[in-house]
């Protein structure tokens, strides 16, 4: 059977896994609002799912089919683990494995998994032939950075070419960088042409600060990836990863403030007391962005206390709206 990348448009667009960020609730929401071809979970360590009790790591791969194509994501530094996590994300029915080997965030990097693995090529090499053989039916992918400290495009984007990966996602900065400076997107386009060279069939995506897939999309004559991967952009609109003139339509089709509710009734439905309402404060302004009539909404919103509340103060907004008819 064709892998999910060979069943993408090109260039595709990838909703990027984000810790906390995208959850089922979310990918649930980004699918009605912006459709993308491919999106990822948050990423789930693999020790977390070696266990078959309720993990927070099991919680990170929980998905609705209608999230789908979906690639679980995983994170850690075992091979053995990657084996037996990747055959978990397998029987759940992903359409793919990515193996984590970008994240900056210190207790990652402390570990060194991450980006970490950037220093260590032979473990990242293990780990990839037991993820393999956790999972040998799925597509097998890794997210990664230029470098550690220094961008090495040559020598570790050419290592990880040389893994016969399906595909390879690089966010265009060291890890080093964290999200400061700009993204150097001629660096993936050295990716590209060590990919003509060295595995002519895995498929590249280029990540790093993308404003929406419109602006991507304008990109491609210059920097030819196979796919388009956007992160924060999806937080300052659900609709930042639709298609050009879609965009404008859906965002006509439905409102910002319906779709909050949505969410937040998804996020409530799927976790009750196992995640707080608390992460959905991130996505006021995702949903109700420059809307000076919802300055008040808003603010009392951010002062909520918990789903119940929050879903509480959009209807009465909704109402305030479109009151009902007199009778
Ligand atoms: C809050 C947050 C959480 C993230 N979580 C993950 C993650 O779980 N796995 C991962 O590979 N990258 C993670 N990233 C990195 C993004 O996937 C992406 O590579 C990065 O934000 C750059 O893309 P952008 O400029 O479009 O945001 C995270 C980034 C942010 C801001």
């Amino acid at each position: 059977m064709r892998s999910v990348y060979q069943r993408l448009p090109r260039p595709f667009i990838a909703a990027a896994p984000m810790d906390d960020i995208t959850d089922t609730a979310f990918r649930r929401v980004l699918r009605q609002a912006s459709a993308p071809d491919l999106m990822y979970t948050e990423f789930a360590w693999v020790k977390g799912l070696c266990s078959s009790k309720p993990t927070r790591s099991r919680d990170r791969l929980r998905f609705h089919p209608e999230e789908r194509p979906l690639i679980a994501q995983l994170w850690g530094r075992d091979p053995e683990a990657f084996e037996r996590a990747a055959a978990v994300a397998e029987q759940l029915g992903f359409d793919g494995v990515d193996i984590n080997m970008g994240c900056s965030v210190r207790k990652v990097l402390k570990r060194g998994a991450g980006a970490g693995l950037i220093a260590t090529p032979e473990l990242a090499a293990a780990i990839i032939s037991a993820a393999r053989r956790g999972a040998p039916s799925l597509p097998l992918s890794v997210k990664t950075r230029l470098g550690l400290t220094e961008p090495r495009v040559a020598e570790w984007c050419g290592f990880l070419l040389r893994q016969d990966l399906a595909a390879l996602c690089v966010h265009a900065r060291t890890a080093a960088q964290g999200y400061g400076g700009d993204a150097d997107w001629e660096a993936i386009n050295e990716v590209l042409a060590l990919r003509d060279r060295l595995a002519p069939e895995t498929v590249i995506v280029g990540n790093g600060d993308l404003a929406s897939a419109g602006s991507a999309l304008q990109l491609h004559p210059r920097y030819p990836v196979d796919g388009f991967m956007i992160g924060r952009a999806m937080l300052q609109s659900p609709f930042a990863l639709s298609r050009g003139p879609e965009a404008s339509q859906r965002a006509v089709e439905v409102s910002g403030l319906e779709l909050y509710r949505r969410h937040i009734t998804l996020h409530r439905e799927t976790w009750r007391e196992r995640r707080s309402a608390g992460v959905l404060k991130r996505f006021v302004r995702t949903y109700l962005a420059g809307a000076p009539e919802y300055a008040e909404l808003r603010r009392a919103l951010l002062l909520s206390r918990d789903h119940d509340d929050m879903l509480a103060l959009i209807s009465r907004a909704q109402t305030q709206q479109n009151p009902p008819l007199p009778a």
